[in-house]
């Protein structure tokens, strides 16, 4: 493989693509180009080909996605076209072009029936429109002999755009009372915490590592928690007068159905690239203070 030194971005407007974009500075070596939909609708197979017909680059990190999983309950054909064959094909130009590929993908693969936190070869069985076609993307990308990383993540929040810890934020200042889920349990991911060990896997690379093609791994922070205990731990760093009550997932019905519990095990990606992963409390403290 070449030496990287052009990278592209895309879902610029996102919370990792963001977060990416936050690291620029301090990755000075590299060229980074961001997309958004405007730039490069990953909707649309015909505007991909257009695309990288004009531009080529020695690294492609894909962190656009349809996200909004239950809406694609609604919308199957558009998170296929996203999830799926725009992945297959940034796949395949990863390919021709000899480029890495770095690929975000999910916890919703997984069926939530384990209770001890999953390894990259367990098995997968997503529950919802989101996850199955996520989980296409992973194995359209393991089929085609690209270089690439797959990174699955959970619960991923930040600074940018819409998550778990703006919004609790919001409702924390409207409401006295919130019932949040304590049934489902996973592990925060602060979105900087991610862009910065993708950065530094993309060094590794840069330094020569070798490892077979469309390697899994998983990231999360570390530690476990509930949506529950999350959005109670929100509210304690941010001083936020707001109390938090219990619920079962039954008694909070949502289109799409969730994994009971998708605790990621990080093992792989720590020892492979050689990371230190904060603790989900501590990256949630750094979050909320540049929310402040
Ligand atoms: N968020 C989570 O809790 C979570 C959990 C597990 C895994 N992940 C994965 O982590 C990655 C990053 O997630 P995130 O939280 O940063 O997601 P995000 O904030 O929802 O950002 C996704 C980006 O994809 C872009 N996008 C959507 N449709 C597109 C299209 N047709 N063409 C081009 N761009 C399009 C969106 O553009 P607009 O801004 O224009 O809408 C958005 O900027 C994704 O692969 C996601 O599946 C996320």
């Amino acid at each position: 493989m070449p030496k990287i030194k052009t990278i592209l971005v895309t879902g610029q407007n996102g919370q990792l693509g963001q977060s990416l974009k936050a690291l620029v500075p301090q990755n000075q070596p590299y060229h980074f180009t961001f997309t958004g939909r405007n730039e490069l609708d990953l909707s649309d197979a015909q505007k991909i080909a257009a695309y990288f017909k004009q531009n080529t680059f020695d690294a492609i990190i894909n962190c656009a996605a349809y996200t909004a999983v239950d809406k694609a309950e609604a919308e199957p054909e558009l998170a296929e076209a996203i999830n799926h064959l725009a992945v297959k094909q940034l796949a395949e130009i990863a390919q021709k072009n000899d480029s890495l590929l770095i690929h975000i993908s999910t916890d919703y693969v997984f069926d939530g029936t384990s209770c001890r936190p999953y390894s990259e070869d367990a098995a997968i069985n997503p529950q919802n429109i989101y996850g199955t076609t996520k989980l296409k993307g992973e194995q359209a990308i393991q089929q085609t002999a690209c270089d690439s990383v797959i990174i699955r993540t959970s619960w991923v929040y930040s600074e940018y755009g819409n998550n778990f810890v703006k919004t609790m934020l919001r409702l924390g200042d409207e409401r006295e009372q919130l019932n949040l889920i304590f049934d489902q349990v996973g592990t925060p991911t602060y979105a900087a915490d991610l862009a910065e060990s993708i950065l530094k896997i993309i060094d590794s690379h840069q330094n020569g590592f070798k490892q077979e093609k469309g390697c899994l791994y998983h990231y999360s922070n570390e530690g476990v928690c509930s949506w529950y205990d999350f959005a109670k731990t929100i509210f304690e760093l941010s001083a936020v007068q707001c109390a938090v009550s219990p619920i079962e997932t039954k008694d909070y019905p949502t289109p799409a159905k969730r994994p009971y519990y998708s605790v990621l095990n990080k093992a792989k990606i720590k020892q492979q690239y050689q990371l230190n992963i904060p603790y989900w409390k501590d990256s949630l403290q750094a979050c909320l203070n540049k929310l402040k």
